[in-house]
């Protein structure tokens, strides 16, 4: 497909990137954002359109899950290219008659953005013509306590997320911050956590000798880190 010019300049933001930010009108009042945010994480996510099914069944699954999130001291915030009466009948509806997984009367709290306008799902790059030119992807932004970037996934509208996974990102995210270390592959809070490359010879040494670490080799050390350690510390940040 050919992209005019307004199509194909599309802001993408980058890990690492301050969020852009914007005032918006949502289902739970007018937010500024990421400066109302400042303080905790947040996830800024679009979906395609409301009243449909596969976003059906993520709102339920979302807000089911809001109080864990909120638990590690992380808020929710939706968006789609509907307008704030089509996003709140939509809500409405979900409550009072959708049954998801056994997940009923699901009242959704968090906001979501009316964006008519595309002005803030241009921002964050959650139009993506090919896919389709006026319904936002499956974009997830994880935007940390200062307002930065630091993890996003894109999924296309067929995808329903995976919100386990995103909990477990939000958790990785915080644990590597608070404890200086990596996660591997499918890491899950109580597994064994990778310390980071090596920085020179003398730490590449030092490291085969650490009877802390269990190191295969100089570049790939792990370290246990116990689930009761990692939650305490990431519940006490609130
Ligand atoms: C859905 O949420 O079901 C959906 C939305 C847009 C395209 C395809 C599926």
């Amino acid at each position: 497909m050919e992209l005019n010019e307004e199509q194909a300049i599309v802001a993408m933001p980058r890990i690492g990137d301050p969020a852009p930010s914007f005032t918006a009108v949502t289902t739970q009042g007018t937010i500024n954002f990421p400066s109302d945010y400042h303080g905790s994480w947040s996830i800024l996510f679009s979906h395609p359109a409301d009243f449909t099914p596969v976003c059906t069944s993520e709102f339920i699954t979302f807000a089911s899950l809001e109080p864990k999130f909120s638990a590690v001291n992380c808020k929710l915030i939706g968006l789609s290219i509907d307008g704030l009466y089509s996003h709140i009948a939509w809500l409405r509806t979900i409550k009072e008659k959708i049954e998801y997984k056994g997940m009923k009367n699901v009242e959704v709290t968090f906001p979501l953005i009316e964006d008519i306008s595309m002005n803030v799902a241009r921002k964050y790059g959650m139009i993506q013509p090919n896919e389709d030119t006026t319904k936002a992807v499956r974009a997830v932004f994880f935007v940390d306590p200062k307002g930065v970037i630091r993890a996003m996934i894109y999924y296309p509208l067929s995808l329903g997320r995976n919100f386990d996974e995103l909990y477990r990102v939000v958790v990785a995210l915080q644990t590597a911050d608070e404890f200086d270390v990596a996660t591997p592959a499918d890491w899950q809070v109580g597994d064994d956590i990778i310390i980071g490359p090596a920085g020179s010879c003398g730490t590449a040494e030092d490291r085969t000798h650490d009877k802390e670490l269990n190191c295969q080799d100089w570049f790939f050390c792990t370290k246990e880190l116990p689930k009761e350690v990692i939650l305490d510390a990431l519940l006490k940040e609130k």
